[in-house]
């Protein structure tokens, strides 16, 4: 493992548009307009080319959103002639893009294949069509089966699903049915997020006026924990906190952000670490196409990550990972024992049950990933 690359070779790429906006989320998306987003990719493209040239081949290349299959064939046929354009990308290169349910068809697909997109990511977070609704996703079940076999159909080898748990008014019985009827598909991914009151969201003001009923903290734990007896013994590798892969699907344009590795973010609101300095970009997209019709950078915000702050980041990414951080790989990339810099936190971990140690590696413990994100504040 290594977590000392200088040159980013890998980039993710937003795609801020959706059919309309899911009750829950807080990503950065906005209702589709087409000829807004035909501006937008005109913008983009213009990014991508301030970016380029690199001249190593690409590892990986993410191009997520909001619903990137939202775009018509031809325009996502353009970004991938843009992309090629400007990049070198090989068949080892792992290209992802995210699609929701209902909004790819043959055309989309055969485009996103002929182009070298060998990953594809569902959105599909629950499989009973009263809680879509509830959730306000644009698909029902059986739409998302029909994407998914067509997906299938159309060659492709490498799918995600992405699931929540922890929904209003979601029961053990319901998660156990959402969990089984999806590796009944055998995708080859699995990503289990629990739900994240984001502020900003209508989930978010209605659980502040009390109308959401949530699971409680013990049940959320035991989906948790199902979920991980689960999918091991279905033969998917818990490799993340939130992540579950069959042998060698892990996600490797993921493993670049856990293994705090530069990536060149592109896109409205995106973020990218390139040459130790971390950015985001503008998020307001009228904002961000100015910018770059004047051929700027739509940088916002940029910060110089070094120090302590740049050790803790890469501790508590790696720390994301079931296998951990390890020792020797943080050794190499800061030229000093892990445990001399953070002895006495990482002692209180191990002490609370939290972090164990092996002969090679720092890992959470599954209480300490559980708790991750209490833990990891320790470290801010
Ligand atoms: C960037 S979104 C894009 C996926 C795609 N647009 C879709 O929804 O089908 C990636 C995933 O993040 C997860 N997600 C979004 N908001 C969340 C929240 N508030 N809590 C937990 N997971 C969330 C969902 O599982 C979603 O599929
Ligand atoms: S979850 Fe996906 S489809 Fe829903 S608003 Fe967020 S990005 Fe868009």
């Amino acid at each position: 493992m290594n977590y000392s690359h200088k040159t980013a070779t890998s980039i993710y790429i937003h795609i801020p548009f959706c059919a309309t906006k899911c009750y829950y989320c807080a990503f950065n998306t906005y209702t589709f307009h087409k000829e807004q987003a035909k501006a937008y990719l005109q913008a983009l493209r213009t990014e991508i080319a301030l970016y380029a040239p690199e001249t190593e081949p690409l590892q990986t290349i993410f191009i997520g959103g909001g619903t990137p299959s939202i775009l018509s064939a031809n325009a996502l046929g353009q970004l991938f002639t843009d992309i090629h354009q400007h990049f070198r990308i090989t068949s080892d290169t792992e290209i992802t893009v995210e699609c929701n349910p209902g909004t790819v068809d043959t055309e989309k697909l055969r485009i996103m294949r002929d182009n070298g997109v060998n990953r594809l990511s569902f959105g599909l977070q629950a499989m009973q069509d009263e809680t879509l609704k509830q959730l306000g996703r644009i698909h029902s079940v059986a739409e998302f089966l029909e994407s998914y076999h067509l997906a299938r159909d159309g060659g492709f080898e490498n799918i995600n699903i992405d699931l929540i748990f922890a929904l209003p008014e979601q029961t053990m019985e319901m998660w156990h049915d959402t969990l089984n009827g999806v590796i009944a598909l055998a995708p080859d991914h699995i990503s289990a997020y629990n739900l994240v009151m984001e502020e900003a969201t209508p989930f978010y003001e209605s659980w502040q006026a009390g109308e959401l009923h949530l699971p409680t903290e013990d049940t959320e734990a035991d989906m948790f924990q199902y979920t991980i007896e689960t999918l091991t013994m279905h033969g998917y590798e818990h490799y993340e906190i939130c992540n579950f892969a069959k042998p060698d699907r892990h996600a490797r344009h993921n493993l670049v952000y856990w293994n705090n590795q530069p990536c060149i973010g592109l896109g409205v609101g995106a973020w990218g670490y390139i040459n130790g300095v971390r950015y985001s970009n503008i998020r307001g997209i009228a904002p961000y196409i100015k910018q770059l019709s004047d051929r700027n950078k739509p940088v916002a915000d940029s910060e110089r990550l070094t120090g302590h702050a740049e050790k803790a980041e890469t501790l508590m990414l790696a720390l994301r990972k079931r296998e951990g951080i390890s020792v020797e790989a943080y050794q190499d990339r800061f030229g000093e024992e892990i445990e001399v810099v953070f002895g006495s936190i990482l002692k209180k971990w191990m002490d609370l049950g939290l972090l164990e140690r092996t002969a090679t590696h720092l890992h959470l413990t599954l209480r300490g990933l559980f708790l991750a994100n209490e833990v990891f504040v320790e470290l801010m």
